[in-house]
């Protein structure tokens, strides 16, 4: 097989995308298959930023896409300046051109084009190798925290040993969960912020998102369109968003999911949110009926991701505990758009876990 000499090029979704689909279905069953498809097509025709082509690259033999790997393009404020820039996203090497360099070339491909990429961060141990091959910088990896909503349920599921500390501290038991309860309840009365439910985001509060940005030294620039089109109206997975008011002003959101049903650990989790930088209180009011729902829905966990060290603080005392799902965190093109303290400083950047292309090849 001649695979050492085929060449990366840009992918076109109309003249490539079923050779595409031929490709996945190397790696992936018909039912994951399908679910790619779906996210694929909705990428092409209607993701915000789509016209920044080519939104993907892939390598070809003939015919057969022999690699592949998505370019995301957002926007990012830096400094209070809004940057375009990009996420690689979506290695894939057909398993019958592996261990050839593939990944190795088309990931450097990407370097090449000059962008900053801030962060993959939804990688395994192969991909984050394969990035730090190929010229990206190690940053520091990302913790996900974890409240435990169902003890039996994640005892059942977990090795409780080494952990069992860490639960029994953190577990929502049933006084934390009536605090939270009430919580959820006097929102309102006892610190003024109002959450609601929200169908969809509405363009009309994007100047409020960005004033709130602004307090951030960098961000993924969050709008309406980009929330819409990322997490409500996604084609495989049920997102819901709720915006807060603080004495009737914007004041924040945000989004999450409960486990779709085929997910064997009940795993609900936050993508998104956004409040003024070190406004724990109106994330409390913002995470307290997420919390209540998702323990009613008999949830066994609930993640968050976070970057900010007061909102990690915030976790801490509802109950949540560091835990697994490690996020290697890799950057590129960086050097001269930000600076050199604030790659390796966290607190620097407000991280999400639906940043990058976070959850959206997960299926129900
Ligand atoms: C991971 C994957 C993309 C690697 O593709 P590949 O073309 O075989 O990788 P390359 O030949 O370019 O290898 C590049 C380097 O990564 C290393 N590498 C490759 N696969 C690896 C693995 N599974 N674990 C650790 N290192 C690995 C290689 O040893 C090589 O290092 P070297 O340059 O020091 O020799 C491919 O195995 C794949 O598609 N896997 C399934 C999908 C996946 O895991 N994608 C990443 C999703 S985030």
């Amino acid at each position: 097989m001649a695979a050492t000499v085929l060449t990366v090029i840009p992918y076109d979704h109309e003249k490539h995308g079923a050779a595409q689909v031929r490709f996945l279905g190397e790696a992936f069953d018909a039912e994951k298959v399908a679910a790619r498809k779906r996210v694929l097509d909705y990428m092409f025709a209607a993701m915000p930023g789509r016209d920044r082509t080519p939104l993907r690259h892939v390598i070809m033999d003939g015919d057969r896409v022999a690699a592949s790997m998505g370019h995301l393009p957002v926007d990012f404020l830096i400094k209070g300046e809004a940057k375009a820039v990009r996420f690689t996203h979506d290695l894939l090497v057909d398993p019958r051109y592996r261990g050839k360099g593939l990944a190795k070339r088309i990931v450097e491909n990407s370097l090449r084009h000059g962008d900053f990429l801030p962060g993959g961060m939804w990688m395994n141990e192969a991909c984050y190798k394969i990035h730090l091959a190929s010229g990206f910088t190690d940053m520091p990896s990302l913790v996900t925290q974890t409240l435990v909503l169902d003890t039996e349920a994640f005892a059942e599921r977990k090795e409780m040993s080494g952990l069992k500390g860490a639960v029994a501290r953190a577990t929502l038991d049933v006084v934390r969960a009536r605090a939270l309860r009430s919580a959820a309840a006097g929102c309102e009365a006892a610190r003024g912020v109002r959450a609601k439910p929200v169908d969809r985001f509405d363009p009309a509060m994007d100047g409020a998102w960005l004033e709130l940005l602004k307090g951030y030294g960098l961000a993924r620039i969050r709008d309406a369109a980009w929330l819409n089109w990322k997490y409500i109206d996604h084609p495989n997975l049920d997102y819901r968003g709720l915006v807060a008011e603080k004495n009737g002003n914007i004041a924040g959101y945000l989004i999450w999911r409960k486990a779709p049903a085929s997910d064997p650990e009940k795993r609900a989790v936050v993508v998104d949110f956004l409040v003024e930088h070190g406004d724990a209180r109106t994330l409390k009011c913002l995470l307290a009926p997420v919390i209540v729902e998702a323990a009613e829905a008999k949830m066994a966990v609930l993640s968050i991701l976070t970057t900010q060290p007061w909102a990690i603080k915030l976790l801490r005392t509802i109950g949540f505990f560091p835990r697994g799902a490690r996020h290697w965190w890799v950057m590129g093109g960086w050097r001269g758009v930000i600076p050199d303290g604030w790659a390796s400083d966290p607190g620097a950047w407000h991280v999400c876990m639906g940043d990058s292309d976070g959850d959206i090849w997960t299926y129900p």
